[in-house]
């Protein structure tokens, strides 16, 4: 169902690796939404090339930019807005990567080189990616900034490990860069917190089926699937939402506002008995 609510919007849409990833999932439903937008991922990424078919599916070109890269992304915000005809309306940041959890480094063991290599990439990019569309003045007014974050900043899930540290810097940028540009161009930023999800960058964390089924065992409403988180990001370029802003917002079901459910109650007293 489509309602043409991003009819006229135009942006830059990151992190579509293949059909799983959540970018993936927004860049179908803002071009069922009526927006038009560039795709970009890391050069690296996309030698797979599966990036392509999105592209011809949603008739959008495909810059590529190392989001570490102030050169790579002065270039993506120049490139798109020569090809968008204009200013932006909406960026998605949706790129994380961790080179501790692809080796399995326990936290005490933490590699402090890929731990900044996971900040740079995962958190300072939204940093990056921001200070250059204010440079050049890449945005609309009433525009909309998305990142994609977890509940691991603020809570400990052991074999998250730096990515944890990641995403509270991501949060806090998002609202501090969300102060700022709202003050110059009433541009919004947040942060959707979202439940875990079977994508590449999911499944590379440790343990991780034991804390999706846990994650869904826990959320009353079960784990948000990556199709209504695009929902939601889609909702937030919109403007049905122009004054929501400086936000880490929870899409999750309901697990971060649960404390136990009858169905870890079960588990447990099974295991128990
Ligand atoms: P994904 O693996 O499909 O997407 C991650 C993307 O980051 C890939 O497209 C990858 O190429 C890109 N990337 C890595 N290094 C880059 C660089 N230097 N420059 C540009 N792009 C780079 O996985 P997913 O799950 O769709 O991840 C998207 C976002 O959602 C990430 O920020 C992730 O942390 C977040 N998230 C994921 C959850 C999950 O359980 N899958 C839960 C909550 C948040």
């Amino acid at each position: 169902m489509s309602n043409n609510i991003l009819a006229g919007k135009v942006g830059i849409i990151s992190g579509a690796l293949d059909e799983k990833s959540i970018a993936w999932k927004v860049a179908l439903k803002a071009h069922a939404e009526g927006a038009r937008f560039v795709l970009t991922n890391a050069p690296l990424a996309m030698r797979m090339g599966e990036i392509n078919k999105l592209s011809e599916q949603c008739n959008a070109p495909i810059i590529p930019a190392d989001a570490t890269s102030m050169e790579d992304l002065e270039k993506l915000f120049t490139g798109a807005q020569e090809h968008l005809g204009g200013k932006l309306d909406f960026v998605l940041h949706s790129i994380g990567m961790s080179t501790n959890i692809r080796k399995g480094k326990n936290y005490g063991e933490l590699n402090y080189e890929w731990f900044m290599k996971t900040l740079d990439v995962s958190a300072l990019s939204f940093h990056k990616m921001m200070a250059v569309a204010e440079k050049q003045d890449a945005l609309n007014e009433w525009g909309s900034v998305v990142a994609l974050s977890y509940i691991a900043a603020q809570r400990v899930f052991p074999d998250y490990t730096d990515m944890s540290q990641a995403k509270a810097v991501l949060e806090s940028i998002a609202r501090n860069y969300g102060y700022r540009l709202g003050k110059q161009k009433k541009v919004r930023v947040n942060t959707i917190s979202q439940s875990p999800t079977k994508t590449t960058a999911g499944t590379g964390v440790g343990g991780f089926d034991a804390f999706y089924d846990y994650a869904d065992k826990m959320s009353p409403l079960g784990n948000a699937p990556a199709e209504a988180c695009a929902d939601y990001v889609v909702s937030l370029f919109s403007d049905l939402t122009r004054y929501v802003t400086m936000q880490n917002l929870m899409h999750d079901g309901g697990f971060s506002s649960t404390g136990i459910s009858e169905e870890i109650v079960e588990t447990i007293t099974k295991l128990n008995s």
